[in-house]
């Protein structure tokens, strides 16, 4: 008899995401007539399709493939050296300087953090905020390890600074935040890469929203602060940035500069170790879509984004103005497609999402799922279309 990975039994029955689709699928059941009637603003899943120019590049792609001479078979497990380049080139304009070969490319920011759990120790510290995207506790549990959390609430504005009286070894960092929306400054990165390179820890830093910063002074890379690639290693996506949530693309940097001593008193780079872990199992990420990625690290490809983004960011703005005229406090809107809001009527959060999806049909996720701390907290993503987003938040206006 096979033994099994026991951690398995301490996460929840089925991810938050899952669960939350299982629910409104018996809701659906239950009330077929009410079922044309949902609105979905749970999972943070995009409406707009992709852009111009991601589609000819796929196209073109597609057409490459076709011919003997052009065909690609498996490609470099690093992925191409032309969507390296261009994942680099974004940085660099947005004043970052990200060495190409530092950049490993994969299918998504959600595998990536999951996976990245191989290359620590069971015996590791892990700390992590709560509220949090699940993905971090739920893998590291998985991995049977011992996991801290950090407090993210109105008091700091949801952004956990480090407590100079607690020992991580791993960090978890998501900034602009999932699921808050709340955005470190630069000042308070650095108080993290300080923390970070004192004690020794790496952040793991989830960059997957930074297209939607929209103050330019608040960094979108951990590496704009200095001596980041001494500790850090930053995840970013194309899934909310382009759409491709059904597309997949994301990439990985790992600068060559995390070295670590091993118990043998050698050396082992984090780089190196991500490689050989990709590598052996990880085929790459298909490339028609590295094409299609190329296309939209461009000048002309991330224009066409950020009117995707500026899209939804109305959205945000209608559900904040909504949630304002109600006097309801919330994070998030502004630099993050996420809204963040306490629950009304000192509601708890399943307690008003079964409330808002029986009354009004309307669907959330409900903090809970983000931890303790979003135990009474709601989130609303902007990524609906304007005519839902604004049919939701006026089925809301009737209700509280
Ligand atoms: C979310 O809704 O938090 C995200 O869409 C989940 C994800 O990106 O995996």
């Amino acid at each position: 008899m096979p033994r099994l990975n026991e951690n398995y039994l301490n996460v929840q029955d089925s991810y938050l995401f899952a669960e939350i689709a299982r629910r409104v699928k018996v809701y659906e059941e239950e009330h077929p007539d009410k079922a044309g009637n949902i609105i979905r603003l749970g999972i943070g899943d995009v409406t707009r399709p992709l852009t111009k120019s991601a589609v000819e590049a796929l196209h073109e792609a597609v057409d490459e493939q076709t011919s003997s001479e052009t065909f690609r078979g498996y490609g470099p497990e690093q992925g191409y050296e032309f969507v390296r380049r261009a994942v680099s080139d974004y940085y660099k304009r947005n004043n970052v300087s990200v060495d190409e070969n530092d950049i490993f490319i994969s299918d998504g920011a959600k595998s990536d953090t999951g996976n990245i759990t191989e290359l620590f120790a069971k015996d590791n510290v892990i700390l992590v905020p709560d509220p949090v995207y699940p993905v971090y506790v739920d893998t590291n549990t998985m991995d049977g390890k011992q996991i801290i959390y950090m407090n993210g609430t109105e008091e700091n504005d949801f952004l956990p600074m480090p407590d100079d009286s607690v020992k991580a070894d791993i960090i978890y960092l998501c900034s602009p935040n999932n699921p808050t929306g709340a955005c470190y400054n630069k000042e308070q990165l650095k108080a993290w890469v300080d923390y970070a390179l004192a004690n020794e820890a790496v952040i793991l830093f989830d960059a997957a929203y930074e297209a939607f910063v929209s103050e330019p002074e608040l960094p979108r890379s951990i590496y704009a602060v200095e001596g980041a690639k001494r500790c850090a290693i930053e995840f970013g996506s194309l899934s909310k940035t382009a759409g491709f949530t059904g597309t997949r693309f994301s990439y990985t940097v790992v600068p060559k500069e995390l070295v670590f001593t091993s118990s043998n008193g050698g050396q082992m780079s984090l780089h190196d170790m991500w490689n050989r872990r990709q590598s052996t199992k990880f085929n790459g990420t298909p490339y028609i879509i590295q094409r299609a990625a190329e296309k939209v690290f461009s000048e002309e490809g991330m224009k066409e984004c950020m009117e995707n983004i500026s899209y939804y960011m109305e959205n945000a703005r209608v559900i904040a103005e909504t949630l304002r005229k109600k006097g309801i406090s919330f994070t998030g809107g502004v630099n993050s497609p996420y809204i963040w809001f306490k629950c009304p009527d000192d509601m708890e959060s399943w307690e008003l999402f079964d409330y808002l999806l029986e009354n009004i049909q309307v669907v959330g996720t409900p903090g809970a799922g983000f931890g303790v701390n979003g135990k009474n907290y709601f989130r609303l993503t902007s990524f609906g279309t304007h005519e839902k987003t604004r049919e939701a938040m006026e089925r809301f206006d009737g209700l509280f």
